[in-house]
């Protein structure tokens, strides 16, 4: 049995990844790892205590990755860590950049540091850090022969990208100095079940639900690279697998649309007039286009996404969400921050 310590396990990529690892490698025992902040919620993974499948193998443990105490014998039970806890959304990090540096660079840190010291000094099997394609900065729209490679410098536009941008360096030097076996994921735009409604695509589908009109920000013409979460999730795991230590790997889905594209799809499968756009002033040090290069991890590990393509899968994720109100609406109405109370308090095993 592998034990993998997923960190950030109750978000949106994270939940999706939990159950991933469950239903594909029964081998597998996996630790989630979450402080559960303001997009951690349990009702994502719902079901998953419950299931005589997955019982056994699965344990939520609510904490900080920047919690030293806490991490030093979580990671002496951990075969593999993966790292996906972060403050994650761009918006926010204009607003306050303090919770991005804390969890993303010193959280970081912290979990590098309990990864190299556990097992006795022998440290961790493996260490995937999930990152983001917006450390690479921003591409002109004039140039779609442009696209973000590994080789990329390093050019963080916002202090999302930038607190990204440092634990990516962290990592790297945890490589170089200390030799530990790190491997680093890029990836592009997620998109799927369980983002939170803070995320342009969820955003503006409960926003039309509910008969708002949809916020699009500047003149709508920023290109993002859209993929769909089921096949991060199966990029991660083929990293952590198969994955050269010391690399780092970009993951995108080869599906760049600008936001009027996007947004104009989803209004056309709601049956929504074009009309419920809203154009609204643009976010500060809007980057203008990520496009990413996924033929390393093609060539090397053999992965292609294959549940990205367009429009059907922007089609069925929007029809997730149309599905699944009662969940959106208890994150809109801040009701899943009861779940925990009511379903876990007491009932998680710290450092068991
Ligand atoms: P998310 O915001 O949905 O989830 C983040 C999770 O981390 C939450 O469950 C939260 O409770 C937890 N967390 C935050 N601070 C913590 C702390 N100090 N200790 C423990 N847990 C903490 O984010 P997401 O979209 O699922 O992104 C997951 C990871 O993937 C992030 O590292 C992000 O940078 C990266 N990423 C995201 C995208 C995307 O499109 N969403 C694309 C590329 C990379
Ligand atoms: P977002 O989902 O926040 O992801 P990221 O900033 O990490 O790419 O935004 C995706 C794109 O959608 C980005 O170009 C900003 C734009 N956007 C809007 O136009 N309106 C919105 O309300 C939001 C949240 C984003």
């Amino acid at each position: 049995m592998t034990t993998m310590l997923i960190t950030g396990g109750a978000g949106f990529i994270g939940s999706n990844f939990v159950r991933y690892v469950l239903e594909n490698r029964p081998d597998a025992s996996i630790i989630n790892l979450d402080a559960l902040t303001y997009s951690g919620n349990l009702e994502n993974l719902a079901g998953l205590d419950e299931d005589p499948r997955f019982a056994s193998r699965y344990e939520f443990v609510k904490g900080d990755i920047a919690d030293r105490d806490l991490l030093a014998p979580l990671l002496d039970r951990t075969d593999i860590v993966i790292h996906m806890a972060a403050e994650s959304h761009v918006d926010r990090s204009i607003l306050d950049s303090a919770p991005f540096v804390r969890t993303n660079v010193l959280g970081t840190q912290a979990l590098l540091d309990a990864a190299r010291h556990s097992h006795a000094g022998k440290g961790v099997a493996r260490f995937v850090h999930v990152s983001t394609d917006e450390v690479y900065g921003s591409l002109p729209l004039d140039r779609p022969d442009l696209k973000f490679t590994e080789d990329t410098p390093i050019q963080p536009n916002s202090p999302y990208a930038a607190s990204k941008a440092a634990s990516d360096l962290l990592v790297r030097a945890a490589f170089h100095t200390f030799h530990m076996p790190v491997l680093t994921t890029r990836c592009s735009n997620n998109f799927g079940p369980y983002q939170f409604p803070e995320k342009v695509i969820p955003l503006f589908v409960t926003n039309l639900i509910e008969g708002r009109k949809v916020p699009l920000y500047g003149d709508g013409k920023n290109v993002r690279d859209w993929l769909h979460v089921l096949d991060h999730c199966e990029a991660i795991l083929t990293v952590a697998e198969k994955g050269r230590v010391g690399e780092v790997y970009n993951i995108g889905g080869d599906n760049e649309r600008s936001n009027l594209d996007l947004t104009r799809a989803i209004l056309d499968i709601m049956g929504k007039g074009h009309d419920m756009i809203q154009p609204v002033e643009d976010r500060k040090g809007h980057d203008r286009r990520y496009a990413i290069d996924a033929s390393k991890i093609e060539r090397e590990l053999g992965w292609r996404p294959t549940r990205s393509a367009w429009p059907d899968a922007l089609e069925q994720t929007v029809r997730w969400y149309m599905a699944n109100a009662e969940w959106w609406r208890h994150v809109k109405s801040g009701a899943y921050r009861e779940f925990y109370k009511q379903q876990y308090s007491g009932r998680e095993r710290v450092g068991a």
